[in-house]
């Protein structure tokens, strides 16, 4: 067992170094992988630290080369590198696409996201690695490997959702960040970052149609007792493009005056959309309790229920027999 994940990592490692190779020492990669790089403005620095390449534009240019180097086959399939073909060979998953790879905790490469460089909605921007023995998306963060040591020192996670993000916000001298990727944020993916810091503060893209979407899910953040806030950014930018726009100072200022905790910033858009209706408005009374009821400490959670009262202009006292009676039904 320990041997097969040893191997998934050992192709991982590989595969890595292969990519780089590419996008550093051929023509093909240097002229389109690197140059887009730079292009977006990160720094040879930043390239070499998160280990970015380039995969060729080809069929079969990693996959043969593994092969000949004595990768066994399984392996190779496994960690999704290559595909296998009804005739049994194999083929590249990632052709012509800038690589960032994804890695462990303990900074091994564990899988990869692969961005196209087409301007073309036919095609998936970014192309991920499957689930493998080795990669369970729900564990993992992306950047944390590089973030672990300025989340504990900062005592705060800043969460985005994107590659481009961690690099940028990163290489702005804000190492404290990472990203879930895509994907709705874990249990699992809030317990790794409470191993380092109980205050998340997330950053969302402002083109976030998702964030009214979203708003559940992170209430799982406050069960697990963390603080969260949650800063939005203007419309059409997200964390990397607003970074690079405004600079290092005018970003952290956006989000010292920006950043809302996510109790109060939920009240705020709810109660936004419940216009006037008065049963609507209780509604979003019933469900801000609920967030708040979710909050293991029951002095903050008292606190909030304060905040809240006045937002919503609703008596303190009902409220807190609202927290009550969803307390007992929870206990
Ligand atoms: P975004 O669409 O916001 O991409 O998706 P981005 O990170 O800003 O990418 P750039 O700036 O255009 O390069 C956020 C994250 O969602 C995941 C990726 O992890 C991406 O970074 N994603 C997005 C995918 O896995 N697949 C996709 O097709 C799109
Ligand atoms: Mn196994
Ligand atoms: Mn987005
Ligand atoms: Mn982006
Ligand atoms: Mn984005």
């Amino acid at each position: 067992e320990e041997n097969h994940r040893e191997s998934l990592m050992i192709v991982s490692g590989f595969a890595a170094k292969f990519f780089q190779e590419s996008m550093w020492e051929t023509d093909e990669g240097k002229s389109i992988g690197l140059s887009y790089f730079k292009e977006r403005g990160f720094t040879t620095e930043t390239i070499k630290k998160f280990e970015l390449g380039y995969s060729p534009d080809q069929w079969e240019a990693f996959s043969s080369h593994a092969l000949k180097e004595g990768y066994q086959q399984q392996f190779l399939v496994e960690s999704g590198l290559s595909v296998l073909r009804d005739n049994g060979s194999l083929y590249d998953r990632y052709r012509g696409r800038v690589m960032f790879p994804i890695h462990s905790f303990t900074g091994r490469v564990i899988a990869f996201g692969g961005r196209t460089l087409k301007n073309d909605k036919s095609v998936p921007k970014y192309v991920n690695s499957p689930e493998s023995e080795i990669y369970h998306k729900s564990n993992i963060l992306y950047g944390l490997y590089f973030a672990k040591k300025a989340i504990r020192d900062e005592d705060n996670c800043y969460l985005v959702e994107g590659y481009a993000d961690v690099l940028s916000v990163h290489q702005a001298g804000i190492e404290n960040v990472v990203a879930s990727s895509g994907t709705s944020l874990t249990v699992e993916q809030i317990r790794l970052i409470s191993r380092f810091t109980k205050n998340i503060t997330i950053l969302y893209d402002g083109d976030a149609a998702g964030i009214k979407a979203s708003l559940r899910g992170l209430d799982m953040i406050l069960e697990e007792g963390l603080n969260v806030k949650v800063v939005l950014f203007p419309d059409g930018d997200d964390p990397d493009s607003y970074v690079r726009k405004v600079g290092t100072n005018a970003f952290k200022k956006h989000i010292d005056e920006n950043k809302k905790d996510f109790i109060l910033y939920k009240t705020d858009i709810l109660l936004k959309e419940a216009g006037t209706d008065p049963i609507r408005k209780a509604d979003v009374i019933r469900e801000v309790v609920e967030s708040i009821a979710k909050i293991p400490d029951s002095i903050k959670a008292s606190v909030f229920i304060k905040e809240c009262s006045h937002i919503m202009q609703i008596d303190e006292r009902s409220l807190l027999s609202e927290l009550n009676k969803m307390r007992l039904a929870k206990a």
